[in-house]
């Protein structure tokens, strides 16, 4: 006899019990911050605060969310940037949704096998460090493509406060100095990193003391003053192409010259009666946090708990068997094809349930397509205005700093989003994701992305806006905040907040935060087969950026509303601020 799944056990115990359960429980955090008219939460204050002048003054969402990019690129350099990438997704007040996708390009010198040895080794290093791991940029031409699109202010208005910061300098407080943390060593062997980020002597910042950037305060006039053609077609190519041909890179002018946004349809699905827009491929982030919701939604989570072992092994297995799709099916929209409509359809989800047992732990090894061998930094901001326009920006540099190079007399913070591709089947990345073919290196295509800014409404109207940093985490993370809200009934301080879990496929390990599961949940999972794993690296964890709209809960909501406008930094974060008027 087949054993009965874990979804009817648990309706039956509801249907005996007859209740649901009480949301009223309120968790360690702060409350949100609250505000009427609009709301910016990034992961600078300074940024925040420049995002929220935009907005009184009367620009929109977009404009905001313009300010906010150049100004991360400032105030937080180890991934606020515009020599990185990045996407976001796009909420009208009439409803209607967008996606730019303005992430880096693989340069047309570009090869499938750029990073192995004549024995077909991974060279260490070669897409992380350096110039070769450096991908076209796209932040300049995605802003201005959104600005000039959907925005409603001149470009030299919107990057005004970011290049005076840059000019001025800024006073690092404790977060900002954490955000550096750990860098030097790396920072310093890029003559123009260090002469910006370490002190003479090539020493760290501390709190207290002022961040200068007067090249990049250059270079962003420049770009105020003649637009997107001051980065790709003018000086500013010019001095990156250079830098790159001297460091052993490949970048090509016309890599530059021909860069393109790509305005895209958002991936969407409805997770029990919520409406959720998030990023198409190149990211496989909203296919996969669909993809996920979907297999969920048999579940009664609301019921089984936060943090049950019973909850934790139904959000495991479903994420286990999502990242086998993230990792082989998918890629570059305009170089494989993906298969979207069947990774995010309802029946998918049923026959991937279908072949989840209860009580036990599935198997990683045993999911592996055939032919299949095995062998921080990104940030994310929320904005939503007055008229109910709402933005999600998540963008990178990949690893924090980058490839941690500056091209000499830019000012401008280099990715190593090259690394996002599969460098070698099988062989892991910088964030343990061991990928396919469809993500391979070919000249012009665009490394497959986790980053997922994600719009969630419900009955027509914008109910949130949500997204993080974290490599392959970003996925899991902005899933679990979207489950603690809306099945868990946490507010969105809480649900951003909460400890997190981690499952990618491969490794075959649960990864959770310190404190997230209790010693006998985790006993619980072991017996199931389940290895959990705690990782303590906080920075792994990701930094969410959170708005919730019409109350801070759905418990407050439900009881008639509260502030429109509910606001929340991940605690995580030392700089960040959920700033709204
Ligand atoms: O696009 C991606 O999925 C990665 N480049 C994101 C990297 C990231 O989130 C690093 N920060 N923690």
């Amino acid at each position: 006899m087949r054993s009965p799944s874990l979804k009817s056990l648990s309706f039956a115990l509801i249907v005996a019990l007859g209740t649901v359960p009480p949301w009223t429980a309120q968790a360690a955090s702060p409350e949100p911050v609250k505000a009427e008219h609009g709301m910016v939460v990034t992961a600078q204050h300074l940024a925040s605060d420049i995002g929220v002048e935009v907005l009184k003054k009367g620009g929109n969402a977009i404009d905001a969310a313009v300010a906010v990019g150049y100004a991360l690129a400032v105030v937080y350099p180890t991934a606020g940037n515009i020599g990185g990438g990045g996407f976001m997704t796009i909420r009208f007040k009439d409803g209607k949704t967008t996606f730019l996708d303005f992430r880096e390009r693989a340069p047309l010198a570009a090869t499938k096998s750029m990073y192995l040895d004549d024995k077909g080794n991974l060279v260490k290093g070669l897409s992380t460090n350096g110039y070769l791991a450096v991908g076209v940029p796209g932040p300049v031409m995605g802003f201005e493509h959104a600005r000039s699109r959907y925005g409603t202010r001149p470009l030299k208005e919107l990057i005004a406060p970011a290049i005076k910061l840059a000019e001025e300098g800024f006073v690092l407080e404790q977060g900002d100095v954490e955000s550096f943390d750990g860098r030097t060593e790396r920072l310093a062997k890029d003559p123009a990193a260090a002469a910006i980020f370490l002190k003479p002597g090539g020493k760290p910042f501390a709190v207290g003391e002022k961040l200068v950037q007067a090249d990049l305060a250059a270079s962003l006039s420049s770009i105020a003053e003649k637009g997107p053609d001051a980065f790709y077609k003018g000086a500013i190519a010019d001095a990156i192409v250079k830098a790159s041909a001297e460091k052993g890179g490949i970048l090509a002018k016309k890599d530059f010259e021909q860069y393109a946004v790509r305005e895209l349809e958002p991936v969407k699905c409805n997770y029990r009666g919520y409406d959720i827009v998030s990023s198409p491929p190149p990211s496989s982030g909203g296919v996969i946090i669909c993809e996920i919701l979907n297999i969920l939604e048999g579940y009664p989570l609301s019921y089984l708990g936060y943090g049950s072992a019973e909850t934790v092994h139904a959000m495991i297995e479903a994420m286990r068997h999502a990242y086998v799709d993230r990792n082989t099916a998918l890629g570059d929209p305009d170089f494989v094809e993906n298969p979207v409509s069947k990774l995010t359809d309802k029946a998918y989800a049923k026959e991937i349930r279908d072949k989840i047992e209860p009580f036990r732990a599935g198997v990683s090894q045993a999911l592996m397509p055939a032919g299949f061998a095995e062998s921080k930094e990104t940030t994310h901001y929320s904005i939503i205005d007055d008229d109910g326009n709402a933005v999600a920006v998540t963008y990178t540099l990949n690893g924090s700093f980058g490839a941690g190079v500056v091209a000499p007399g830019t000012g401008i913070l280099l990715n190593n989003e090259m690394d996002d591709f599969t460098a070698k089947p099988g062989a892991p990345n910088l964030y343990g994701l061991v990928q396919g073919e469809a993500n391979a290196i070919a000249p012009g295509k665009t490394p497959l992305s986790s980053m997922s800014p994600t719009i969630v409404s419900k009955d027509g109207k914008p109910f949130m806006v949500i997204g993080s940093p974290g490599g392959a985490r970003i996925i899991t993370i902005t899933l679990e905040a979207i489950i603690n809200v809306i099945d868990h009934g946490m507010n969105i301080q809480e649900a951003v907040d909460a400890p997190r879990l981690h499952h990618q496929w491969l490794p075959d390990k649960v990864f959770m935060e310190p404190y997230a599961l209790s010693p006998d949940t985790r006993k619980l999972l072991a017996a199931m087969g389940h290895d959990v794993q705690i990782d303590e690296s906080w920075k792994i964890w990701g930094q969410a950026t959170g708005i919730l709209v019409g109350g801070e809960n759905l418990e407050e909501i439900g009881a008639g509303g509260g502030a429109r406008f509910n606001g929340a930094v991940d605690s995580r974060i030392g700089a960040g601020a959920a700033r709204g008027y």
